[in-house]
């Protein structure tokens, strides 16, 4: 056999030889083993003259497991739309995140929930009692009263969790506290990237200083990337610019970023999580992983046909 890789942009299966359905997704990390949950699109897209490409009915957010990030383990539909739908009519559900609430034990799922339309604007919250599911969905929320479409959330070294979302008609980012329990806002968000329409956030932190990166507003097409730099997660954040370097770096490599995964136990070890959309067939849409490397403080992305997590050993 040789050696697992790393191949962003090509099809990846999981163990059962199944395409893998994780888009616009995210991964949690606990007692050696990683959860990737993310958006399943294995359904028939259609044209909507609101956003251009949907899926025609939603399914719901998977989760595979690996303990190496190569091998993938499909663990099944972890909410399904279904189950949603029969709440509220959110034909629209996008990148799934999930934290550990550190007050409750439970796992908490997070969702851009919204009308085809996408006017709705919410996110949906859903909790478990594992992380393999089957999570329950507790309703949408308005984070900090306002309307939020792309979003993360993030738990910070200290246990605080926040959520980051796409404001104001994606044109400014807003910063809001969870409550302890995770499943609401709590006080009020704190405004960033004034009218500067930037959505598919993700963060992390290495060392003292917090990166957040983000694409701009164009749909399922790619754009360039921005990288931010903060001291806290509520900023002030300052713009280092395009992390991306070489051949397609004004395209993010014709992808979007979603997560950012740091390695644990490694201090300076981050992959890069992006999906590659292809509108016209949502469901073959790819993943794009990429190491990232700082030169001093600085992000830097650049692409690989193929690679492997001994990057991190030089
Ligand atoms: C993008 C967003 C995706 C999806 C898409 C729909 O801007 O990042 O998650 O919502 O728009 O057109």
């Amino acid at each position: 056999m040789p050696n697992p890789t790393f191949r962003p942009g090509d099809i990846w299966h999981d163990q059962a030889g199944q395409p893998i359905q994780a888009h616009g997704g995210g991964i949690l990390y606990e007692e050696g083993v990683y959860y990737w949950y993310g958006e399943n699109k294995d359904a028939p897209t259609v044209s909507s003259e609101m956003v251009g490409h949907q899926l025609k009915a939603p399914i719901g957010f998977s989760c595979y497991t690996s303990a190496d990030l190569y091998h993938w383990k499909h663990e099944g539909v972890v909410l399904r739309a279904e189950q949603i739908n029969a709440q509220e009519d959110i034909p629209v559900q996008e990148r799934p995140k999930v934290l550990h609430c550190p007050a409750t034990g439970q796992y908490v799922m997070w969702f851009h929930a919204d009308h085809r339309d996408y006017a709705y604007a919410r996110c949906g919250v859903a909790t478990s009692d594992s992380p393999t599911g089957p999570f329950t969905f507790r309703g949408t929320v308005r984070p900090a009263d306002s309307d939020s479409r792309d979003f993360t959330v993030y738990q910070d070294t200290d246990g605080a969790a926040y959520i980051l979302f796409a404001s104001e008609w994606n044109k400014t980012l807003w910063i809001a506290r969870l409550r302890d329990d995770y499943l609401d806002t709590i006080g009020s968000a704190s405004r960033h990237f004034i009218d500067q329409s930037r959505e598919a956030p993700a963060i992390f932190k290495r060392g003292d200083r917090y990166y957040l990166l983000s694409s701009g507003c164009t749909g399922w097409d790619p754009n360039p990337a921005e990288c931010a730099t903060a001291p806290a997660v509520t900023g002030p954040w300052t713009v280092q610019g395009n992390p991306c370097v070489g051949d397609g770096a004004e395209t993010t490599f014709q992808a979007q970023s979603t997560f950012v995964l740091p390695l644990p136990g490694k201090a300076d070890a981050f992959i890069f999580m992006a999906d590659r959309w292809k509108p016209a067939d949502l469901r073959d849409s790819r993943y794009v992983w990429l190491p990232c490397q700082f030169d001093d403080e600085r992000l830097v992305l650049q692409w690989h046909d193929s690679w492997d997590l001994s990057v991190f050993e030089k």
